[in-house]
């Protein structure tokens, strides 16, 4: 890479146009589609560059940048809006198994056999940028961004200059809130460019940049230039339905006025909803926009709300993606990385090939089974070709973003290429790196002493979604960790920088990157993340997999440090009143639980996560609402057969009202809903005087 002080102004300009469109991209996939497709690292690294070559070129920036408003994510510049309703996103599918699976999964929570009727719709997966639009009074009063799905960005005045969008509407219920997906067609999409290009503006890479970009514009005069579009498929908040059915609502929406996908229609069942998406597919490249797949959902409104949600997707809808895009390059590489909880990740080194419109020089490998041609339970993938460096590999980009490698042509192979050996020793500290039993990954057993694993972890403590450091990036991280004077090696040592730096700034100026100005801005933002809210923290700590949804999960259900800490310090994997507390919250597995049991009984882990929380002032999280929740708080036991939902249902209901439900009957028990059949745990509730009622009762208790 050429140094920034030796870019002329024609280069700095070209990289300038490159570099604004990635990191565009990297915050709109992050922070509006809630799904990066780039790590922190290399975020932070395109950023950088950005930032130098505009120091140089200040002129460069001054049509708007990434960067432009001083290190802040554009979603900070953006009033922030807590959605009435979550917007979720959908679980996605690839194959025709997935989706009679999809079927089979809903007929047992409802309780339906093979022959019942069940209706669904079809209808195109728009490629753009989801949007939910807030009417009180038939009047628009808020237009908001997904964002993490609770909270959004406020962009109404952006929304109000899209012709698709009706400001207001007539005969609509009180509230309503109507979702669907702003889009630019293809024909926009290159006349956008064009015009940008004569201008020697930025263009961009695909449509949905194009239209992601233009709505999440400071100025609503430039969205007004830019020619946007709106389809309608989904609503939050509102005050009374539109309709009994999925079609019908989306009817309701036409007639108010909105644009609604004309290719919607009703399926019978999957192999109908097979056929809807081989017709979709096949008027792909027709349509004029982007669409990335076929999203099915449940036709009965009543259906879906007894379906629900689980922790990010509704149980009533999927999306059936397109397959992915493919191209074929050669491996020049196998490298082993070790990531915070000590897997051994085998990543291919590619030689550049452009896949779907993305330049792709890395893939993962996933593990040593996946290289040696085995799957976990060891038949044969690939027709059990192995994979070699300097192989020919094809790879692909499927729904997620991480390219993969799908098959080897074995004609291309070099005569020297030798299989590869995977290591059994940690490549980062020499460790053992051992295979569980039934665990396709290999782990270093190296722990906090690992190098790597502490690297990470730590990377992954200050990433956007944890601690989120201004100033302590993955790059400073690194920096810090080598340090021998002022080392970090734990996240506590971040809370302690200021303190051992005694003589302020004196230790830390001057190094590369430090000046007076940015260690005074790092101690100030370290500062201010010793208050942190509860599930941030949970997330920050690393806990093998325990992701941020799980996090949301955890501290919304205990709410305090105090009493999270506390429940996990009690617990024992496997058995107890906090074992079964923590298994019975929906979202959370034996294996999430063991694994967040475990890093509290762990000694060393558990000493680094006290001397952490000492500097800290940890943030309560609100437990959901369930004000009026005549269940909110109370342990329910469900015993014998329920006949109007299944167990599943009824535990989902439950605890969306607040209540805990639990696997037996103990003296802390509240209510025992007993069906017919019921034994033991009912007399056991009789034995403890236990209040119990019947299915109906139960109904009636949480309003039908
Ligand atoms: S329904 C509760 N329908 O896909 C489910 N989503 O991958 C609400 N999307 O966030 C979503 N076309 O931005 C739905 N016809 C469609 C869609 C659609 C595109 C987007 C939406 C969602 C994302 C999930």
């Amino acid at each position: 890479m050429v140094a920034v002080a030796e870019l002329n102004a024609a280069q700095a300009g070209a990289e300038w146009q490159r570099l604004a469109a990635a990191v565009a991209r990297a915050n709109q996939a992050y922070h509006t589609e809630d799904a990066p497709e780039i790590s922190d690292a290399d975020y932070d690294a395109l950023k950088r560059r950005l930032q130098a070559i505009e120091t140089r070129f200040p002129e460069l920036a001054s049509a708007g940048s990434p960067t432009g408003q001083v290190g802040a994510a554009p979603s900070e510049t953006f009033a922030k809006v807590r959605h009435a309703v979550r917007m979720l996103s959908l679980e996605n599918a690839f194959e025709p198994e997935e989706i009679t699976d999809f079927d089979d999964r809903i007929r047992r929570y409802l309780n339906l056999g093979p022959d019942a009727a069940l209706i669904y719709t079809a209808e195109p997966k728009i490629d753009g940028l989801s949007l939910s639009l807030r009417y009180v009074g038939g009047r628009l009063v808020q237009a908001a961004t997904r964002g993490d799905g609770e909270t959004g960005e406020n962009v109404t005045e952006n929304a109000r200059t899209i012709a698709d969008i009706p400001t207001t509407l007539s005969g609509a219920p009180e509230v309503l809130e109507v979702r669907g997906e702003v889009y630019m067609s293809h024909a926009d999409f290159a006349a956008l460019n064009a015009r940008q290009e004569a201008a020697g503006a930025k263009t961009f890479a695909n449509p949905r940049n194009a239209a992601a970009g233009s709505l999440r514009q400071l100025d609503a005069a430039i969205t007004a230039a830019r020619p946007l579009r709106f389809f309608a498929y989904a609503w939050g908040e509102h005050s009374e339905p539109l309709a009994p059915t999925q079609m019908e609502a989306i009817a309701r929406l036409g007639a108010l006025g909105f644009v609604t996908n004309p290719l919607t229609r009703r399926c019978d069942g999957p192999s109908a909803l097979l056929d809807a998406y081989r017709e979709i597919e096949q008027k792909r490249a027709t349509l004029g926009y982007d669409i990335d797949g076929v999203v099915y959902k449940v036709d009965e409104l009543s259906l879906q709300h007894r379906l629900g949600y689980r922790s990010t997707t509704p149980r009533w809808a999927i999306a059936h993606k397109f397959p992915a895009e493919l191209a074929w390059t050669r491996l020049e590489a196998i490298d082993i990385q070790v990531g915070r909880t000590g897997a051994l990740s085998p990543v291919a080194r590619l030689l550049p090939v452009t896949v779907g419109g993305v330049v792709v020089s890395n893939a993962t490998l996933h593990n040593e089974d996946y290289i040696a041609g085995r799957s976990a339970s060891g038949e044969a993938i690939r027709g059990g070709k192995d994979i070699r460096p300097g192989d020919w590999v094809q790879v692909y980009r499927a729904g997620d973003v991480i390219p993969k490698i799908a098959d080897v042509d074995l004609s291309k192979r070099p005569v020297d290429a030798a299989p590869y050996v995977f290591p059994t020793t940690c490549p980062e500290c020499g460790s053992d790196a051992v295979r569980e039993e039934g665990d396709a990954v290999r782990r270093c057993t190296g722990g906090l002493i690992c190098p790597a694993q502490a690297v990470e972890k730590l990377k992954h403590f200050v990433s956007r979604a944890a601690f989120d450091i201004e100033g302590l990036g993955a790059r400073q991280i690194e920096m810090f960790f080598a340090d021998e004077t002022l080392p970090i090696r734990e996240p506590a040592d971040i809370f302690t920088l200021a303190a051992r730096d005694a003589a302020h700034l004196s230790k830390l100026k001057n190094r590369d990157g430090f000046g007076e100005k940015s260690v005074t801005n790092l101690f100030q933002a370290i500062e201010e993340r010793r208050t942190i809210p509860l599930n941030r923290l949970i997330f920050a700590l690393g806990i093998r997999h325990v992701g941020e949804s799980a996090a949301n999960l955890l501290a919304r259900n205990y709410g305090t440090w105090a009493a999270f800490e506390a429940a996990m310090t009690a617990a024992t994997v496997g058995e107890g009143p906090e074992w079964e507390a923590l298994t019975a919250i929906d979202g959370v597995g034996a294996v999430l639980a063991a694994s967040v049991v475990n890093s509290f009984h762990q000694e060393a882990e558990r000493a680094s996560i006290d001397r952490l929380v000492a500097h800290l002032d940890v943030q309560e999280v609100a437990r959901p609402r369930t004000d009026g929740s005549p269940v909110a708080g109370k342990t329910v036991v469900f015993t014998g057969t329920l006949e109007k939902m299944t167990r599943a249902e009824a535990k989902a209901r439950a605890e969306a009202l607040g209540a805990k439900v639990a696997g037996s009957v103990s003296t802390k028990t509240d209510l025992v809903v007993a069906g017919p059949g019921a034994g033991s745990k009912a007399k056991q509730a009789e034995a403890l005087g236990v209040e119990m009622i019947d299915e109906d009762a139960w109904l009636r208790l949480i309003g039908g």
